[in-house]
């Protein structure tokens, strides 16, 4: 199926009208946010999934019983998804967590005069790109990728889900009102986990003993997250998502493009970020 089946386009960018029906989008542009909501915001495939398992923990100070038994989308909704209206989120207490892929232009009225705290988790886009290229060949309601070289003509585009990754990164950069930012990278979590639980938890003014974090870091580790099906995508029916052509918690690692650009590709790929990236000074963790 084509683009034009799949995806609505929204204030610029696609997005799959599977799970953003016009009522969705209309809600959230409506919703109210609390001065300590927490707030995760990703470019798809950068890391969501992992935040939806560890802010909860923090909130819960390691007791396991939300990850155990909420699904990730329910415990840690996204804003802009058609289960974000059925969800009585005005009713659920404080802090509460969401998530959401929109870039910081699209963000309501109520995020700009609330300033909710917001953990920015970004990764390197080539990594990106191949969990991406994955994921769309096992989702029905993606456009099927096609090959690596066309898949990567659209990403490099922005012609994909939630638009360009280098305006979705550079947007949430430059930011004004940095101070209820956190900015993560998918590859800071890989390479010290513990330290990243500690270092979210005090932006979340929760300090947590050491045990506690160990238990945190122990249960998002990725052979622990694959096995809970509350977070691993296996209550989603196949006709959705088929885990047998690519699972959801695929590899979960940094790096894993190397398996998948040839020289040419990487070439391609180099050339464009660096242009794009030209006038951005943050020192991302990939670099
Ligand atoms: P891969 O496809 O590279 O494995 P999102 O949740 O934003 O859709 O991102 C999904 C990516 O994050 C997948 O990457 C997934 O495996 C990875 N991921 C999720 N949980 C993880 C964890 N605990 N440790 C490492 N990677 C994780």
């Amino acid at each position: 199926m084509t683009e034009a089946e799949l995806y609505d386009e929204y204030k610029g960018v696609y997005v799959p009208n599977h799970l953003h029906p016009p009522e969705s989008l209309k809600y959230y542009e409506d919703f109210t946010f609390r001065p300590d909501d927490v707030l995760i915001v990703t470019y798809p495939k950068s890391g969501t999934t992992w935040l939806q398992e560890i802010i909860p923990l923090i909130f819960s100070a390691g007791d396991l019983t939300p990850v155990r038994t909420v699904p990730n989308w329910d415990r840690v909704p996204w804003l802009e998804e058609h289960r974000a209206v059925l969800l009585n989120l005005e009713q659920r207490p404080s802090p509460r967590a969401f998530a959401t892929h929109f870039h910081h232009y699209m963000m309501n009225e109520s995020y700009f005069k609330v300033k909710p705290k917001v953990i920015y988790v970004m990764r390197n886009p080539k990594d990106v790109f191949t969990s991406s290229f994955h994921y769309y060949a096992m989702a029905s309601y993606m456009v099927n990728p096609g090959t690596a070289d066309e898949f990567m003509e659209k990403f490099l585009s922005g012609k994909i889900m939630f638009g360009s990754w280098f305006d979705h990164v550079k947007g949430w950069l430059n930011a004004k009102d940095q101070e209820h930012i956190f900015y993560v990278a998918y590859e800071e979590l890989i390479q010290d986990l513990k330290g990243s639980v500690s270092r979210i938890g005090q932006f979340l003014g929760k300090s947590l003993s050491p045990e506690v974090i160990e238990k945190i870091a122990e249960n998002c580790l990725f052979k622990n997250m694959r096995q809970n099906k509350m977070s691993n995508y296996s209550l989603v029916p196949e006709e959705f998502m088929d885990q047998k052509k690519s699972e959801f918690l695929r590899k979960g690692v940094v790096g894993d493009w190397k398996n998948l650009f040839t020289e040419a590709q990487t070439e391609r790929f180099d050339a464009v970020y660096k242009d794009k990236m030209k006038d951005v000074k943050f020192k991302f963790a990939w670099d």
